[in-house]
């Protein structure tokens, strides 16, 4: 039995309902799964702040189950944003269909942030799994400083960062632990561009943005953020403790850091 699969989903999934042509079981259930990612989140980075009446950015919302949390937390206003067209049309799906209490207050966009004005003011962004799959992260976190109230938060929380062993996502099928970054990335592109008829030219065409730790580093550094809290491989993988061995010894800590909890403070 799949965990939080109730009578409703199973519904959908069946086809007994109209809206089930639009909502695939595979989404359903990574829905589901996310209240209990949701609460990992959370305690990795330590705190969880009150939403009450806050407005809040949920950037990469994906299917939106962190944007629907926090609004049946009381915050006044969530709006998740995402590039992926069908994860969005899930979210507003589910959210009409399955949570119509919240539909006052939580607003499902697709939208570049990097192309609009129309946010301001916000109290708190929450970003949690995107900024591994974000492209120009010194963009985004100018924005974010720019749209935050005085005193606003940004809660970051993403990984397995792409030097890491299964940094590819799986995305590169290299298949070996660390063998996208050890086998050339032209010959990476060349062999999906074959296998899949596609037109990739570089790994960042996968959804994939190739910052190193270094990098999150030195970008979070060089934002106007103040970083107040910044943590790294949380996992509950009984063997996790082996990657936080290595990576204290220098030339390893780049491939043995698999994920960052951070807080930015405007
Ligand atoms: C792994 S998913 C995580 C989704 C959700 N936050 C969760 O935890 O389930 C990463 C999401 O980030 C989105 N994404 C990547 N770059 C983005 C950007 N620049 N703006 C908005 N969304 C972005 C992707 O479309 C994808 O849905």
């Amino acid at each position: 039995m799949i965990r939080g699969f109730k009578l409703r989903h199973f519904i959908v999934a069946c086809g007994y309902d109209n809206w089930s042509y639009t909502m695939k079981l595979d989404d359903i259930k990574y829905f589901d799964y996310g209240k209990i990612e949701n609460k990992k989140f959370w305690r990795r980075l330590g705190t969880k702040p009150d939403f009450n009446n806050k407005k809040v950015l949920d950037f990469g919302c994906g299917h939106g189950s962190l944007a629907l949390e926090i609004a049946a937390l009381g915050a006044k206003k969530v709006i998740g944003i995402d590039l992926n067209i069908d994860l969005i049309s899930f979210a507003k799906g589910n959210l009409d269909q399955n949570f119509p209490v919240l539909k006052d207050k939580v607003e499902f966009e697709v939208i570049d942030l990097l192309k609009t004005d129309k946010f301001k003011d916000i109290d708190y962004i929450v970003t949690k799994d995107t900024f591994e799959h974000t492209l120009n992260l010194d963009k985004i976190l100018e924005k974010f400083h720019q749209i935050l109230k005085k005193d606003g938060k940004a809660f970051v929380g993403f990984g397995p960062l792409y030097n890491f062993y299964n940094g590819d996502h799986g995305r590169t099928e290299a298949y070996l632990p660390w063998f996208h970054i050890i086998i050339p990335e032209k010959i990476l592109i060349n062999r999906l561009n074959k296998k899949y008829k596609k037109n990739f030219f570089k790994i960042e065409d996968l959804g994939l943005s190739k910052y190193s730790f270094k990098d999150y580093i030195r970008i979070f550094e060089k934002s106007k953020f103040k970083v107040t809290y910044f943590k790294t491989n949380f996992s509950d993988h009984p063997l996790a403790f082996l990657f936080d061995l290595l990576r204290k010894v220098k030339i390893f800590e780049e491939y043995c850091t698999y994920n960052i909890y951070s807080i930015l403070k405007k």
